[in-house]
Parts: C-alpha cells; sequence; structure tokens
C-alpha cells in the first residue's frame, strides 16, 4: 500500500512542504492518543509530552492546540499560525515559509461522549514582507491554499488531504506509525439522496434554505420527487468525511440570529480547508452567495454560511436561492 510521502511526492508538492506536512501529522499523532485515552487523558497523557506538563487539566481541544502549537513552531518551517483555540495570530519562526492555519479538535463535544472528532487543517504560503505577528497576511482567500486536510480520530485515524492534485484518503497504520493510502482520488458522486443540517435552527435561515429543506423534508411526495435521508454527526469532520466516502452534502446556512456571525462555522479553519477537499473530490463548496474559496477574509475568526458537497445537490440548492434573490 502507498505511503503518504510517496503520494506527496507524486502529486509535485515540494520537499520542504512534505517535511512540514509530515511535523503537522506527527502532532496529529500525538492527539490522537490524546483522544484515545478518552476521560484518563488527563492522568495518562502527561507521560507522553514535556510540552503539555502542567496543562494535564485542559480540556482537550486545548491540550490538542497546545500539542500542534508547539510542535510547528519547533519546526522552524511556519512563520505564524491562526487556530480557532488562539485570539490572535502566533508567530513562529521569522525565516519561516509557510502559515499554517487550524481547528485542533472539531466536534469537541463529541468528546464527552466518546464520539467522531478531528483536527483540520490548511497550509499557504508566508509572504517575504510578513512580520510573523501580522495577521493580515492571513487574511487572503482560499484559492492561496497550497495543501488543507483533516485528520479524523474515529474508530481507525484517517486523513484525508489535498495538494490540489485530488482528494486522496490514508488510513493510520498503528503498528508502525505511517499513513497508508486507502482511497486515492476520491469522487463524490455528483448526485445524493443525502443531506446534513442541524435542522433546530430552521426558524433562523433565510427563505430560500427553508423553502430548499421543505422540499427535501416533502420527499416523493414533493418537487424534488425522491426521498432524502438526514444525517448530523455534530462534527463537521464526521460529516463532511461521510460526504467524502458515500456523497451528499453538508450545509451550516446563514443564520440571521447575529449579523456578525453569518454562519456557525469559520472561513479559516473549518470553510475553507473543507471547501478545497470537496472541490479536489469533485464537489462544490458555496456560500449561497458565492464560492467560499473566493471569499476574501476580513479577520481570522470570520464566520460564513456554508453548502458543501454533491455537484448536482449543491446546484439544486442554489437553485432556491437564485429564486428568492
Ligand atoms: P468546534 O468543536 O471546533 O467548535 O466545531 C463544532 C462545529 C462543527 O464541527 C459542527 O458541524 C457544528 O459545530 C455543530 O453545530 P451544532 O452544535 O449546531 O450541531
Ligand atoms: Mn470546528
Ligand atoms: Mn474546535
Ligand atoms: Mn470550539
Amino acid at each position: 500500500m502507498k505511503r503518504l510521502n510517496s503520494q506527496l511526492q507524486q502529486d509535485g508538492a515540494p520537499l520542504e512542504l512534505i517535511l512540514l506536512i509530515r511535523t503537522l501529522l506527527a502532532g496529529c499523532k500525538e492527539i490522537a492518543f490524546r483522544v484515545s485515552q478518552g476521560a484518563l487523558a488527563g492522568v495518562l497523557g502527561s507521560t507522553l509530552s514535556e510540552n503539555v506538563q502542567g496543562e494535564t487539566q485542559k480540556k482537550l481541544d486545548v491540550i490538542s492546540n497546545q500539542i500542534l502549537k508547539d510542535t510547528l513552531r519547533e519546526s522552524g518551517y511556519v512563520k505564524a499560525i491562526s487556530s480557532e483555540e488562539e485570539d490572535d495570530v502566533v508567530p513562529c519562526n521569522p525565516e519561516g515559509n509557510y502559515l499554517v492555519s487550524f481547528d485542533p479538535l472539531d466536534g469537541s463535544s463529541n468528546t464527552e461522549i466518546n464520539s467522531l472528532i478531528g483536527t483540520i487543517f490548511s497550509i499557504a504560503h508566508a509572504p517575504q514582507w510578513m512580520e510573523p505577528s501580522d495577521p493580515s497576511a492571513f487574511l487572503q482567500p482560499g484559492t492561496q491554499m497550497v495543501a488543507a486536510g483533516y485528520v479524523l480520530y474515529g474508530p481507525s485515524t484517517m486523513l484525508a488531504m489535498t495538494t490540489g492534485r485530488g482528494t486522496h484518503i490514508y488510513t493510520l497504520d498503528k503498528t508502525h506509525g505511517g499513513f497508508l493510502l486507502t482511497q486515492p482520488n476520491v469522487s463524490i458522486p455528483a448526485q445524493t439522496t443525502e443531506y446534513a443540517i442541524n435542522a433546530s435552527n430552521q426558524r433562523h435561515w433565510e427563505p430560500a434554505m427553508q423553502a430548499y429543506v421543505a422540499d427535501l423534508l416533502a420527499g416523493s411526495d414533493g418537487p424534488r420527487e425522491k426521498n432524502f435521508n438526514m444525517r448530523w454527526v455534530a462534527a463537521m469532520v464526521g460529516d463532511i468525511h461521510r460526504v467524502l466516502c458515500r456523497g451528499g452534502i453538508f450545509m451550516y446556512p446563514y443564520d440571521k440570529r447575529d449579523p456578525d456571525k453569518p454562519g456557525k462555522l469559520r472561513l479559516l479553519y473549518e470553510a475553507n480547508p473543507m471547501a478545497f477537499l470537496i472541490e479536489q473530490a469533485g464537489g462544490l463548496a458555496h456560500t449561497g452567495s458565492g464560492r467560499i474559496m473566493e471569499v476574501m477574509p476580513t479577520e481570522i475568526h470570520q464566520r460564513v454560511p456554508v453548502l458543501l458537497g454533491s455537484k448536482d445537490e449543491i446546484e439544486a440548492c442554489l437553485s432556491y436561492y437564485k429564486a428568492h434573490s
């Protein structure tokens, strides 16, 4: 079975990027171990690394953030980091050539019920002119990403990643610690009858989304003339993994509750990396008013509406937005 390294080489990734990805994944393997310890993580985990000494009482998402931050800072490849768990950009090596953004633990409320969680990341070039503590270099559209992916901490630990030459899925072989290619060139079926949305927010959606979901619910009795099934993992990594494996769509749409938060999910740490993976697998990634990867961020923790997945179904959804505009 092919190893991650050979696939990255085949996809033309430069050596330094490959080394950075391997470093990042070393951090994720440590997170995988912590996560697998469950409620014991704070007790037994402290024997594993000095970096998190004294932080054993912290929640797993804070521990995961610390692991990734320490690993990337020490690597030398990274100029600065932005993270869901950090208020500001974290300066690293002024000579580093890359910027890394991440959600250290996505779906972190699932830790309480031993359910799916993961780490989401993206990598971009660091501009030469950039001061490591300057957040403005992170305010570039997702089209500038050179790599993105997630590590899913499930029954097996899996990695989905793209460097812009297709999306590939790997499985962690815990016997030797390497990621092996188990699903090359993922291709999301254009059509689907499966969708994911938190329907308890229905009253806060825009009319277009209300109308679209009403027609999904009407099934074969409605204008769509087919029955749809619904799934919700409450961890975007889990829902997107299902979409990559068997098609479907995932939505966290515009929400009118708070004008400062047009959606729940964060552009840099969640929407952009997942959009890159989905597009590279032949799917679509939209906000309802434009392509996610073309959104120009105005601040690092910005939130956006997301509609991701099977091409024809996202287009069907967008036709409701057009009809209501
Ligand atoms: P995080 O745990 O990183 O804060 O992200 C949780 C996100 C995302 O993973 C998931 O799809 C969504 O929140 C779940 O939202 P609901 O609580 O509305 O189900
Ligand atoms: Mn998240
Ligand atoms: Mn998180
Ligand atoms: Mn969170």
